[in-house]
């Protein structure tokens, strides 16, 4: 075994603190993250999780909570063990109340400095931000009123703030703006949860670390790149959010650019956090793509594993002639000269006919696709690579096989959800895998033109693999998207 670096050790204690206790994010998210954080015994001996939230009473909260890690999930799908949760539910504090109120900060600091005075916490504080960005202004304004941006004697004051940061370059400027004018950068931990995935994160030692592959990923070799993320579920309850944001901001502006960074960013100059982040936002610079090489999609009624479901314009809180798109995809271009002639073509979506996440490096072959690199980021994660093999027999007629290989065989205990890592990261005050707000940026110059330029919203069965004109986009060019192998790493 080698081990490079240490895992994190995050032995002071602290008291975390969620806006937005009551939402979807905590509920999918951070409440499973936190249970297993605390079934592997990670937490120091004091600490305070206080939810806040204006929706549950007390009991409703707890029930809801409860709910959270014990119904289905499909990045926490084991059972809960009863001493764990116990002790977690011993640490958990419930802080009802209105957050567009100054009142309810200001009684918010009072009651964490009396649960401080109590002894289950110190003057460190880790704010977490899981609401609406409509409502950042007023959030902003009131931590800075009450003081609670400020750090305690002897502690820290941090805050985790969700992706999407703006709408556009410009309005993420200006919440910057705000968030500088409140918390001083060392304070602010921007989160887009992929950089938390250990699947992401071995595509670094994978390219880096093994020298193999890294010379092969190469225009001399690579005839395009592929990333494919359709998900076989819809918006559930978060009409609201998604009329507001569309799937290219949602996952396209954020999710998809960092796994374009990574599978596709120069070695790092060095080992420092600084250095990675860098080639990352270098790499983003580097890209681009033209408003008529992207696909806008929305699905409409149709059947996803069996099950019969409705249009998006019927969902809960959509309007019933909405344009959002739901589905995207794009053909996009790097500018440096290592991938010069190699595009990239991405596609995601809701409520489709799987739910997988892959990046595929396709070499130039006889017959484009023979021999694929697959990175399956998840469900089954594991390595790839489809290779031509004869067949065993007299004649020569070859087949396309698979040489992969899957954690579950080689780390069937050990893997962990993305925000787990990126919660014990920040407790820890470590922020690699958190985005400066270059970064941030970077990924709005990209995203933006093709907003502005808006090709027309075209409309694809709920259940399917997107829209028609996806499939043109890379037709046109002669290739194919690569559908995704059912039986990877599911044994
Ligand atoms: C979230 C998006 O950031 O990422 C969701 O808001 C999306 O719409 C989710 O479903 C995907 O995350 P994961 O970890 O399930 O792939």
């Amino acid at each position: 075994m080698i081990v490079i670096t240490q895992q994190n050790v995050f032995n002071v204690p602290f008291s975390f603190i969620i806006f937005g206790g009551s939402g979807d994010n905590s509920y999918q998210k951070i409440y499973p993250a936190l249970y297993d954080i605390a079934e592997k015994k990670m937490f120091p001996e004091n600490f305070a999780i206080i939810a806040t939230g204006r929706r549950y009473s007390e009991e409703e909260f707890s029930a809801f909570f409860q709910h959270s890690l014990t119904s289905d999930n499909r990045h926490h799908k084991h059972s809960i063990d009863s001493d764990s949760f116990k002790f977690l539910k011993s640490h958990m504090y419930f802080f009802p109340g209105d957050n567009t109120k100054l009142s309810f900060y200001k009684d918010l600091d009072r009651y964490l400095d009396k649960l401080g005075s109590e002894g289950f916490h110190s003057n460190n504080r880790l704010f977490y931000l899981g609401l609406p960005q409509s409502i950042y202004p007023t959030v902003f304004k009131n931590v800075k009123k009450s003081g609670l941006n400020k750090s305690r004697l002897g502690g820290w004051t941090r805050i985790m703030i969700e992706k999407p940061i703006g709408y556009d370059v410009a309005s993420a400027r200006r919440y910057d703006k705000m968030f500088l004018d409140t918390f001083s950068e060392e304070q602010i931990f921007r989160l887009d949860h992929y950089l938390g995935k250990e699947t992401l994160e071995n595509i670094l030692s994978f390219r880096f670390d093994n020298n193999i592959f890294e010379n092969l990923l190469h225009a001399g070799y690579l005839d395009h790149i592929q990333i494919s993320a359709p998900e076989n579920f819809g918006i559930g309850k978060r009409g609201k959010f998604y009329e507001e944001t569309g799937a290219l901001k949602d996952v396209g502006q954020n999710h998809i650019l960092q796994m374009i960074a990574l599978a596709t960013m120069e070695r790092p100059r060095g080992d420092t956090d600084k250095e990675l982040v860098r080639s990352r936002i270098d790499l983003i610079k580097n890209l681009s793509a033209k408003p008529a090489d992207v696909v806008f999609g929305q699905y409409t009624d149709g059947e996803v594993d069996g099950k019969k479901v409705v249009g998006y314009r019927d969902e809960e809180s959509v309007d019933p002639d909405s344009e959002v798109e739901t589905f995207f995809a794009f053909k996009a271009h790097f500018k440096h000269d290592r991938f010069k002639n190699v595009p990239i073509y991405v596609r995601a979506g809701k409520q489709m006919t799987t739910w997988v996440t892959e990046i595929n490096y396709v070499f130039k072959s006889h017959n484009i696709g023979d021999n694929v690199l697959t990175i399956r980021i998840q469900p089954n994660e594991g390595v790839g690579l489809k290779i031509l093999t004869k067949k065993p027999g007299y004649a020569k007629v070859l087949e396309p096989t698979l040489m992969q290989f899957c954690y579950k065989h080689y780390f069937p205990e050990e893997t962990f959800d993305a925000y787990e890592k990126l919660l014990q990261d920040a407790f820890a005050g470590k922020r690699t895998s958190f985005n400066t707000s270059e970064e941030v940026e970077a990924e709005w110059q990209f995203i933006d033109p093709l907003v502005k330029n808006r090709t027309p919203i075209t409309f694809h069965k709920a259940g399917s693999w997107g829209p028609k004109e996806a499939f043109d986009l890379i037709e046109y060019d002669g290739r194919n998207w690569i559908e995704p192998y059912a039986a990877f790493c599911q044994i």
